[in-house]
C-alpha cells in the first residue's frame, strides 16, 4: 500500500507513536487522516497540528459501540477507511501482584481493542476486496517485556491475533500487519526510564531508543512491502530467532542482563 489519496484512521493517536504515523500519512498524501484517542483534546490539538487533512476524535478502544460509531462516521464523511491503525496500548509495570483491573485494562484496551477494531472495520474493507490493518503490538509480543507480565501477556495476544486475521482474510484482499517495536521514545517509556522502573531499562540495555518518526519510516517501508512483520528495530529479528531456536539460553541470557541491571540500580 502507498499512502496516496488513502483514508486512515489512528487510534491512540493524541501523541507518541500514533501521531507520527499520522503526520507521516498526511506527508505521503493521504486524504484523510483521523486521529482517535481516549485522550481527545490531545488528539484535536495534534491533528491541527498537522493540517486540514487530519481530524482528532474522542475514542475509548474498550467501548466496541464507540468504534463502530467512528467507523460510520468516517465512512459516511469519506467514503472509505483504507487503513485502520489499532494503535492505542497500555502498558502496567506489574507483575503476577499487579491488580486485577491492570491485568483487566491491559486485555481490554490491548486485545479486545484490536477485536473491536477489526469488527468494525472489516466489513466494509471486504465489501470493497482491499483494506489494510495495521495492529501495533510490541516487541514484548514476540519476546517478553521484563517488569511488565500484563504487557507481555496481552501484546503476545495481539500478535497471535493478527497473525490469525493475516491468515484469514488474506484471500479475500485483506492486508494486515503487526507493528513490533522495541523502545521508542514515546511518554509510555519515558515515564517508565524517569521512574526507574527495571522493565523500561531492560527495553534500554536492549537496543537502539527509536523516535517515533523513525517507527513511522519502518511502517511507511513496511506497508509499501505489504509486510506482516514491521520490526522497526532490525535486532529483533534474531533476537526471536535465537529465543525460537535456543528458549533456555535466550531466557538465560536475558536473566543475567537483569541480575546486572539490578546491581547497577538495586532500589529497582
Ligand atoms: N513506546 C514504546 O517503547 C513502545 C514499544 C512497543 C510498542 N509500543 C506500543 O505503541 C503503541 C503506542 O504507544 P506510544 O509508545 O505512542 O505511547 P503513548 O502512551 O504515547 O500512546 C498510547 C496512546 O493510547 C491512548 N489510549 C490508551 N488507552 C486508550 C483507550 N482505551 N482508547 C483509546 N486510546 C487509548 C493513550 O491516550 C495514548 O495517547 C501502544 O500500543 C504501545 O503499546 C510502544
Amino acid at each position: 500500500m502507498n499512502l496516496t489519496d488513502r483514508v486512515v484512521v489512528i487510534t491512540g493517536g493524541a501523541g507518541g507513536i500514533g501521531t507520527a504515523l499520522g503526520r507521516r500519512f498526511a506527508a505521503e498524501g493521504a486524504a484523510a487522516v483521523v486521529l482517535a484517542d481516549l485522550a481527545a483534546d490531545a488528539a484535536r490539538a495534534a491533528a491541527e497540528a498537522i493540517g486540514p487533512v487530519a481530524s482528532g476524535a474522542g475514542l475509548d478502544v474498550t467501548d466496541e459501540a464507540a468504534v463502530r460509531a467512528l467507523v460510520e462516521e468516517t465512512e459516511r464523511r469519506h467514503g472509505r477507511i483504507d487503513l485502520f491503525c489499532a494503535n492505542a496500548g497500555v502498558a502496567t509495570g506489574g507483575g503476577i501482584d499487579a491488580p486485577d483491573a491492570d491485568w483487566d485494562r491491559a486485555w481490554r484496551v490491548n486485545v479486545l481493542g484490536h477485536l473491536h477494531s477489526a469488527r468494525a472495520v472489516l466489513p466494509g474493507m471486504l465489501s470493497r476486496g482491499q483494506g489494510h490493518l495495521l495492529l501495533t503490538c510490541s516487541a514484548a509480543g514476540v519476546l517478553t517485556a521484563v517488569g511488565d507480565a500484563p504487557y507481555t501477556a496481552t501484546k503476545h495476544a495481539a500478535v497471535g491475533f493478527a497473525e490469525w486475521l493475516a491468515i484469514t482474510y488474506r484471500d479475500a484482499g485483506i492486508r494486515v500487519s503487526a507493528l513490533c517495536p522495541q523502545g521508542v521514545d514515546t511518554p509510555m517509556l519515558a515515564d517508565g526510564l524517569a521512574e526507574g522502573h527495571l522493565g523500561a531499562r531492560v527495553i534500554a540495555a536492549s537496543g537502539t531508543i527509536l523516535t517515533p518518526d523513525q517507527v513511522a519510516d519502518a511502517v511507511v517501508a513496511g506497508l509499501a512491502e505489504e509486510r506482516f512483520l514491521i520490526l522497526p528495530h532490525p535486532e529483533v529479528a534474531d533476537y526471536a530467532r535465537r529465543r525460537a531456536e535456543d528458549p533456555d539460553g535466550w531466557q538465560a541470557g536475558l536473566r543475567k542482563l537483569v541480575r546486572k541491571l539490578r546491581a547497577s540500580f538495586p532500589q529497582s
